[in-house]
């Protein structure tokens, strides 16, 4: 449902933050059973991991990875190669996520705490519930090699939309949401980045401004600048 402004669409949901301030921390699975959306992901980390050779560890950062599924099927896909994979979530799930830490998986709750420079970036369905999505993707591409982007509504709007979005998490719960300008997006993409792939997301499929459509996944590649720090 589209509102006038993010403060409106804030308004009227409880959040990310309400939903996790309760329950008891939750293990990482390895699930027996993997979506479509998820093995997207894991064929598009693969194409950006294929490019990162000569590293001994390949730092991931995990933007709204929540328990860190993604950081024990990528290790079992990839048994050559060794991670430290970071998580970047809400206060309240990093918080609650702490007793399943080890030397390579973490949770953080700020990039203050995250590695100067990754190698890699995943954000599966979370840059659109982000205030500040624009800014934010250009940081995260000033500070990786790569992004994996999935799950993000990319629409033929001519500017981004502030939104309730519907989801069901056991029961029904509504958060602040971005559909995205298609075009809007992808020039901030490409002022720092080269967009090497592209597909929809056929699991998340929207109605919104009298168009139903797919969300997206892209993988790019972060164009180095002279005050990269790695
Ligand atoms: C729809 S889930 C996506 C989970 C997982 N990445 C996936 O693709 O299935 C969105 C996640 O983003 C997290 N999130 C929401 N706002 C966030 C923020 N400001 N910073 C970090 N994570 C956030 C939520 O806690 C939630 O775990």
């Amino acid at each position: 449902m589209g509102v006038d402004d993010w403060e409106s669409a804030v308004a009227r949901t409880p959040g990310y933050g309400a939903l996790d301030s309760s329950g008891p921390p939750t293990r990482p699975e390895m699930p027996l059973w993997m979506s479509a959306r998820t093995q997207q992901v894991m064929a598009a980390f693969g194409s950006a991991l294929d490019r990162c050779q000569g590293r001994d560890v390949i730092r991931v950062l995990d933007v709204g990875g929540a328990r860190g599924d993604y950081a024990g099927l990528i290790a079992l896909s990839y048994p050559k190669r060794r991670f430290k994979w970071t998580v970047l979530e809400t206060p309240e799930t990093a918080r609650r996520q702490k007793p399943f830490e080890s030397d390579d998986l973490v949770w953080v709750d700020s990039m203050d705490a995250v590695d100067p420079h990754v190698d890699i970036v995943l954000a599966s369905a979370v840059i659109q519930f982000l205030e500040d999505p624009h800014q934010r993707l250009t940081e995260l591409l000033a500070r990786s090699d790569w992004l994996v982007l999935n799950r993000v509504p990319l629409w033929p709007i001519p500017d981004d939309a502030p939104a309730v979005h519907r989801a069901r998490v056991g029961g029904p719960v509504l958060y602040p949401c971005w559909m995205f300008a298609e075009h809007r997006f992808l020039a901030t993409l490409r002022m720092t980045g080269e967009v090497v792939l592209r597909w929809h997301v056929p699991q998340d499929v929207a109605f919104f401004a009298g168009v139903r459509r797919p969300y997206q996944g892209l993988l790019v590649r972060a164009r180095p600048t002279d005050d990269h720090a790695r």
